[in-house]
């Protein structure tokens, strides 16, 4: 199905000027990039973004990391767009994802490990709801 995703490029993928070279594998897969900005998001944001986790030992850590820079929010539209690109960026955990992934040929580190993808269609409307004011920022565009 025709679908949109919500991509983040995390804080240690901007620092690492990680930036045009995935976006560059996004787009030459041929999916089509809807919206971007780059945000230095608030803890609340986040908490929000991350309402799942809440609770784990981990969520203080994660709100506090991805808060310690800025981060580049994206809105990707294609088909099956969810699901592929959570393959093309790789397991979360780094040493598990494999060669060719954005997690297996750039992250050791759990907690930085470059990219957040939404997970699911109801997931993505969510994120991207929450990132993006839909009106305003995100592009709907063709070839002319
Ligand atoms: P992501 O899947 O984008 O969303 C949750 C994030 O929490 C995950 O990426 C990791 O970066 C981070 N994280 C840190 N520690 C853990 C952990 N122990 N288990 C799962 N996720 C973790």
């Amino acid at each position: 199905a025709r679908e949109r995703t919500f991509l983040a490029i995390k804080p240690d993928g901007v620092q690492r000027r990680l930036i045009g070279e995935i976006i560059s594998r996004f787009e030459q897969k041929g999916f089509k990039l809807v919206a971007s900005k780059m945000v230095h998001a608030s803890e609340e944001l986040l908490e929000e973004h991350y309402a799942e986790h809440k609770g784990k030992g981990f969520f203080p850590k994660l709100i506090a990391y991805m808060s310690s820079g800025p981060v580049f929010a994206m809105v990707w539209e294609g088909t099956e767009v969810i699901r592929t690109c959570r393959t093309m960026m790789g397991a979360t955990k780094p040493l598990e994802s494999a060669p060719g992934t954005i997690r297996g040929d750039y992250a050791i580190d759990m907690g930085r490990n470059i990219i957040h993808g939404s997970d699911s269609v109801e997931s993505a409307e969510r994120e991207i709801s929450l990132w993006f004011s839909d009106d305003k920022e995100i592009i709907n565009w063709e070839c002319a």
